[in-house]
């Protein structure tokens, strides 16, 4: 006979092999859960009870659209367990049973956060709150532990304010920071199949928060503490901006070895709704899903709702809704188009490489740098040409120089007085690669580049009484040739100290910081430029910050 927990595996093992097997025949018709489930994501919705009870196009959508649900309310701790002890889960078994019909995987959220929690546990001294706590988590978590639909949790939820402090919440005010650990070690010993995240709003671009967020999860995982992923809510607004360094920021998640995943995503607008909005919105929608798609570690993406009917932003934020992908008529607008389309791209199935470029011809090379041009490769897969990769022949291992969307390129980079052989190759939207071209040979110019130099200026992003971010510190190469690295060194006033950075590795000896570029952006063409930001605390009272910045 199977044991309990072997079924439990095979039957999770069909359910994940069913939503995530790429179908062969991938329509562009198709609904958003075949794309994404082709591309091994996610594409998940929160549902509400009411209208999942009473609507039969808010059932079909949900069900047909999406392959990971997350309850909006329904799993909340005053959806749970109003008064102390009593456990009710009528609404979120409806949401699990919804789910499971519809071989959607669920997304728990959420069990310790400060709001939508009832007043009796707000009262509690910190021994019974503790309690209270890890038997909430042990019992909601528990209830589901055993049913393979359910395969995440969002732990903990928002502890953070806007400048990257702990949030004054009762919680953090009775318990102080421990609350989130034992959180987590809760949840884990309720379910150790669970992936438990931390989720939280305004953390999808690197700033004081999400930087609070990353020294948080990286100081949690250390101390052994089972944090599993992280989720970026993402309720944005056009009229906001779009943080650009979303990608570059899940991607510094990710190399703490946690899963990061989209998990609130909504675009909101002021009203009146216009096509250009409308226009605007998509593009972020695409532009998350693209940064979801271009991080492996990224499980997913969630949209907060799928229909302006039903849609948390008019009641919270007044003038301002129009969220989600659907209309409050069920009618698909721009945004499902962008999210179809992120989704889609690169079609499965296309398994035609390229035709093989020409001869790389070349023009004007320096002592770091060289002119290529070559005549086009066609595609006929599908997918659609996407570019060429620039190799260097050395044998065994040969190194990518360069990319480009266009049939030329100008190599920087390189090294004086050194010949190179190149070749080319074309790559398609789906990443199948040409042939190699025939090679191209080139001597660069004795060095130093000449002409070279750069300059730093660093920007305040946010401050706050104990600390601040500095973000960006601007890098410019300001010389005539290319450079292949750069130094940027600045003095912190006494008694500041550097408390994290990214994009650049720092070091500090004494009040002196140097910061070296990473291994991805020392490369800057003339007039190019890159950035790196930094994190400091400082005494309270102290309102300076570092006043220069010197790049070699
Ligand atoms: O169910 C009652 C209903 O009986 C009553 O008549 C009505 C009157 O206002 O309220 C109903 O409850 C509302 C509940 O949503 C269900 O619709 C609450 O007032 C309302 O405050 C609650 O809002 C939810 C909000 O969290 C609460 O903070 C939103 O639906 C939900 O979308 C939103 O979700 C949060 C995430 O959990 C965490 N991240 C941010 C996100 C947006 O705020």
């Amino acid at each position: 006979m199977l044991s309990s927990a072997l079924v439990r595996v095979l039957t999770l093992l069909g359910i994940v092999a069913a939503f995530l097997l790429p179908t062969t025949s991938a329509q562009a018709s198709a609904p958003l859960r075949t794309h994404a489930a082709a591309k091994g994501k996610f594409i998940g919705t929160a549902l509400a009870t009411g209208p999942l009870g009473s609507e039969t196009t808010y059932r079909t959508i949900a069900g047909s659209e999406f392959n990971q649900i997350t309850a909006e309310n329904a799993m909340k701790w005053e959806s749970t367990e109003p008064s102390q002890g009593q456990f009710t889960f009528s609404g979120a078994d409806q949401i699990v049973n919804f789910a499971t019909q519809n071989n959607q995987q669920v997304h728990g959220h959420t069990l310790v956060w400060h709001q939508q929690t009832p007043g009796w546990v707000q009262g509690l001294g910190a021994t019974a709150m503790r309690s209270a706590m890890q038997n909430h988590i042990a019992q909601v978590v528990g209830h589901y532990a055993d049913n393979p639909a359910v395969v995440s949790w969002d732990v903990v939820n928002e502890v953070f304010d806007e400048n990257g402090g702990w949030r004054s919440s009762f919680w953090y005010n009775t318990l102080g920071q421990s609350f989130v650990a034992d959180a987590f070690r809760a949840a884990r010993a309720a379910d150790p199949d669970a992936r438990l995240c931390i989720n939280d709003y305004n953390v999808e671009g690197i700033n004081a928060k999400s930087t609070a967020m990353y020294n948080l999860v990286s100081s949690l995982r250390q101390q052994g503490v089972p944090v599993d992923c992280v989720g970026f809510q993402s309720h944005l607004a056009i009229q906001y901006g779009f943080p650009s360094d979303m990608q570059q920021n899940m991607q510094r998640f990710a190399a703490l070895g946690v899963q990061v995943r989209v998990t609130e995503l909504d675009v909101r607008m002021q009203t009146p709704r216009d096509s250009s909005k409308d226009a605007t919105q998509a593009t972020y929608y695409r532009n998350v899903v693209n940064a979801c798609l271009a991080v492996t570690a990224c499980a997913g993406v969630t949209i907060w709702g799928f229909t302006d009917k039903h849609s948390w932003v008019p009641d919270t934020f007044p003038n301002e809704g129009f969220a989600l992908p659907w209309d409050a008529n069920y009618q698909q607008k721009p945004a499902y188009t962008a999210v179809h389309d992120a989704l889609a791209g690169g079609t499965s199935g296309d398994t035609t490489a390229p035709s093989t470029p020409g001869t790389p011809a070349v023009g004007t090379v320096t002592s770091n740098s060289a002119a290529l041009t070559w005549s086009a490769s066609t595609d006929t897969g599908g997918s659609g040409l996407a570019g060429y990769n620039v190799y260097r022949e050395q044998g065994a291992t040969d190194t990518l120089l360069g990319q480009s969307t266009t049939a030329s390129i100008t190599l920087t980079g390189l090294s004086p007085s050194t010949q190179y052989q190149v070749y080319v190759r074309a790559r398609d939207g789906a990443g199948n690669l040409s042939g190699n071209s025939a090679l191209a040979t080139f001597t660069t110019q004795s060095g130093p580049g000449g002409g070279g130099g750069c300059t730093a200026a660093g920007t305040v992003q946010t401050q706050w009484g104990g600390g601040y971010v500095i973000q960006p510190v601007t890098v410019t190469n300001t010389g005539t040739s290319a450079i292949s690295g750069w130094t940027v060194t600045f003095t912190l006033p006494a008694g500041h100290t550097l408390t994290g950075s990214w994009n650049a590795t720092l070091t500090v000896s004494g009040q002196t910081v140097t910061a070296k570029n990473a291994a991805y952006n020392g490369n800057l063409a003339p007039n190019a430029s890159t950035s790196f930001g930094f994190q400091v605390a400082r005494p309270s009272g102290d309102t300076q910050t570092p006043s220069a910045y010197t790049c070699a």
